[in-house]
């Protein structure tokens, strides 16, 4: 078995993909950086190149045990490379004058930050955006992070998390653009421009780091920081492109995941760090580890702090994440002849590089701008855009009897334990968020329908039955108080309420520490609690429209059969609660798609729409056929595909017209498919493009996703949408890991989410 792995990762080096990139010319400017730092770094002592693998925290997000102590003193002694956790002008400006004044060769500091969604003005949770389908929305999410965070003090986030990921009961997939390479890919790019712009050393764009790299989404039972074991087809073909299309538009930075790949941890793993991302993949940025990601490697088994600190850095991993095992032995490895001092040099290099490029050379001051903080930050601008950005992410799963939207008219109650919490708006990992301009549920709906509709409230349960369960799902101040009377009379309230008004909102689902890091479930259903208030609550006749937070997909099979109208509203940042309001009450007609699948059940997790076939498929609408690939209990359908979303209007497909049937190679097909609103709102539709390898040397999926477009249409009108196919779309890593397209048949499906498909049929022909 293993030497069937070392054989395949043999064959990576030196075929297709393995190839090692040519070497680009080295531009003036380029030979301008090199001989500024070649310069500095012939100053430099041992200790003060070690120094600048040093990253820091300061303290103000933390997400491990360990935290950065006497930092003051180790700035000024040149032991610290950056420093993240750490913001404000006045507090970046501090750190910075110390190490331009104080430490002997006055390198200034990067400085950087967890800038995830938005900044300040925090927009909707990644999967949230990437349900969207609206790659010039989310350029323009992280150019006024990037905008915010550095009028604030930070050069350099820990951003785009491009983790693919199928597992729904992994907390993080919050954090991500969920299932699919493709769309991934095409998030990870546009964000990495948004941050980076055209030009880094602009005072208003900041460095990107993508992470976690790599495979961090795919931890076995989707429990966080567990183990990954990855066969080369999936990690080439599905799970590592959007990394390389984040590298591909100039990601400055990588982050190493914590988890173990294959035997070895990313932090340490040469493969992944030096063959893949440098050689085959070209990277000439720096990486930085995980969060105590080196010293982390004790307790995976690679050894004591110097030996896994060794065998970081001749991983190919340059900057040292909160563990100080490059700073405090890397110079005994360097005398023990373990690390080289080239090791050291190249490592120091591209981290001055970064620093550099940023322009902190020039003007190690050049973020701390008092002025550029109080104009830049939270401005009207920016909160109406995350108004408009939260309103595209919703999700309508379900509109029976067009409940939705609801009148300005009569009495709305708005009933559940996320209905009046301003704090679990804005979603995990945004810890820079400023509630001054976020509303709860209830005040946002108030703020929506003005003196015109009515809006009475009642807590109606708990979060969670349990309470320890819920003040761990609460944490980082996001806290939803309890309420500590029986359930029953807590209940009875929220029904008595109900019994008053025409229409009931009920706000239910995950707190937002309910997903993110370290929040993973087993259990992802509403928790039973709310479940039961639901129950009363559709007892009493009215109609009820279940506002869903959420995190990651959730199993609502029940609410699903049972609740009329379902709008997910994940976690919608700043401006979330005006942007429910919004869509609940009409002005804004909603346009969200999944960007994962939604699960009959856990049981069926991971579940994905671009599975492969299988021996034994079963048959199309089947449930279970003995000797088929299936289950008992439960059809292999799931209950929201990837890529569904309704809206207040209706769409109609006509068949797929392709402009050939067959497509040579070097040239391209169109196809083409006439959308249809045969509704009576103006409305927007993502018409999504997959198409099937019909026969391959390796086994393809039974879909993928290679386009999308999202158009906008007036009721009755039509638009015909074109998507051009060339021979590159139908590329992948074979099973020598070349990237080729093989001749053959080819299906195409176009529609409006990976289920519900017009198809049609082509030959990629040899020549
Ligand atoms: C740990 C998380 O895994 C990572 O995503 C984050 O960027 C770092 N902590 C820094 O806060």
């Amino acid at each position: 078995m293993k030497k069937a792995t070392t054989l395949l990762y043999i064959a990576a080096f030196c075929t297709g993909v393995a190839q090692a990139q040519p070497k680009p010319a080295v531009t003036a400017q380029q030979s301008k950086m090199n001989t500024f730092i070649s310069q500095l770094m012939a100053k430099m002592t041992v200790d003060e190149k070690i120094g600048q693998l040093n990253l820091v925290t300061g303290g103000e997000a933390k997400t491990g045990e360990a935290v950065s102590n006497g930092v003051e003193s180790k700035i000024a002694q040149g032991q610290v490379g950056g420093i993240f956790s750490l913001t404000t002008p006045g507090r970046v400006r501090q750190a910075q004058q110390i190490a331009v004044t104080k430490s002997r060769l006055k390198i200034p500091l990067i400085f950087g930050q967890d800038v995830i969604h938005g900044y300040k003005t925090t927009f909707p949770i990644p999967l949230a955006l990437a349900a969207s389908w609206d790659l010039p929305l989310i350029e323009k999410t992280a150019r006024v992070a990037a905008t915010e965070a550095s009028a604030d003090g930070i050069n350099w986030t820990f951003s785009p998390m491009v983790d693919v990921s199928r597992d729904a009961r992994w907390g993080r997939v919050s954090e991500g653009s969920g299932e699919d390479t493709y769309l991934g890919s095409q998030i990870a790019k546009v964000m990495v421009r948004g941050y980076q712009g055209d030009d880094l050393t602009e005072n208003n764009t900041i460095m990107s780091c993508v992470k976690h790299f790599a495979l961090y989404g795919a931890a076995e039972s989707g429990r966080d920081y567990n183990t990954t074991d990855m066969s080369l087809d999936r990690m080439y073909n599905d799970y590592l492109p959007p990394y390389k299309a984040a590298v591909d538009a100039g990601a400055g930075s990588v982050m190493a995941s914590f988890n173990d790949i294959n035997g070895v941890p990313a932090t340490a793993n040469k493969w992944l760090l030096t063959d893949v991302l440098r050689k085959q993949w070209g990277f000439k940025g720096f990486v930085t580890s995980d969060y105590t990601g080196v010293s982390e490697l004790i307790e995976h088994g690679l050894g004591d702090l110097q030996q896994v600190s060794a065998r970081s850095l001749k991983a190919g991993m340059e900057m040292d994440m909160v563990s100080e095992g490059y700073l405090t032995t890397l110079k005994k490895s360097l005398q023990d002849g373990k690390v080289t001092i080239a090791d050291i040099n190249n490592a120091c290099r591209l981290i001055l590089e970064a620093k550099y490029k940023l322009g902190l050379f020039d003007d190690p001051y050049k973020y701390c701008s008092e002025e550029r903080a109080k104009k830049e930050i939270l401005t009207p601008e920016h909160l109406k855009f995350a108004r408009d950005v939260a309103g595209q992410t919703f999700v309508l799963l379900k509109n029976g009897g067009n409940i939705l939207p609801l009148k300005k008219s009569g009495t709305v109650a708005v009933i559940g334990p996320l209905a009046n919490t301003k704090a679990n708006m804005p979603g995990t990992w945004s810890v820079n968020a400023d509630l001054s301009n976020t509303m709860s549920l209830i005040e946002g709906l108030k703020n929506v329908v003005g003196n015109k509709a009515n809006i009475l409230y009642s807590v109606g349960s708990n979060l969670t039955a349990d309470a320890t369960l819920q003040k761990n799902a609460t944490m980082f101040g996001r806290d939803i108080p309890r309420d500590n009377r029986p359930e029953e009379d807590i209940i009875k309230e929220a029904v008595a309420t109900a019994q008053k008004a025409d229409v009931v909102v009920a706000a239910l689902g995950e707190s937002s520490e309910m997903s993110g890091e370290s929040s993973s479930r087993t259990d992802i259903e509403v928790p039973e609690v709310q479940r039961r208030l639901l129950e009363a609550l559709l007892k009493t006749g009215k109609p009820v429209v279940l506002v869903l937070f959420t995190g990651r997909p959730l199993a609502i099979k029940w609410e699903s059969e049972n609740v009329p109208a379902i709008l997910n509203v994940w976690f919608g940042g700043t401006q979330a609660a005006n942007a429910i309001g919004d869509v609940l009450f009409g002005d804004v007609n909603p346009s969200g798609k999944l960007a994962m699948t939604f699960p009959q059940n856990v049981g069926q997790v991971p579940l994905y729409y671009s599975h492969k076939n299988t021996g034994r498929p079963l048959a199309q609408g089947a449930w279970f056929t003995k000797f088929r690939s299936n289950y008992l209990d439960v059809s292999n359908d799931p209950l929201y595909p990837f890529g569904f979303g309704l809206s207040y209007t209706t769409f109609s497909y006509g068949d797929v017209k392709l402009s050939s049937n067959s497509l040579r190679p070097g040239q391209s097909i169109t196809a083409k498919v006439t959308v249809t609103n045969t509704g009576k709102t103006e409305g927007k539709e993502v018409v999504q493009l997959y198409t099937r390898d019909l026969v391959g040397s390796s086994t393809r999926p039974v879909k993928e996703l290679k386009g999308f477009q999202k158009i906008s249409l007036k009721p009755g009108e039509s638009k015909e949408v074109t998507f051009t196919i060339s021979e590159n779309d139908l590329k992948f890593y074979n099973e020598a890991l070349k990237y080729v397209a093989e001749p053959g048949d080819f299906k195409v499906f176009i529609g409006p989410n990976s289920r519900d498909v017009k198809e049609s049929q082509f030959t990629l022909v040899n020549k």
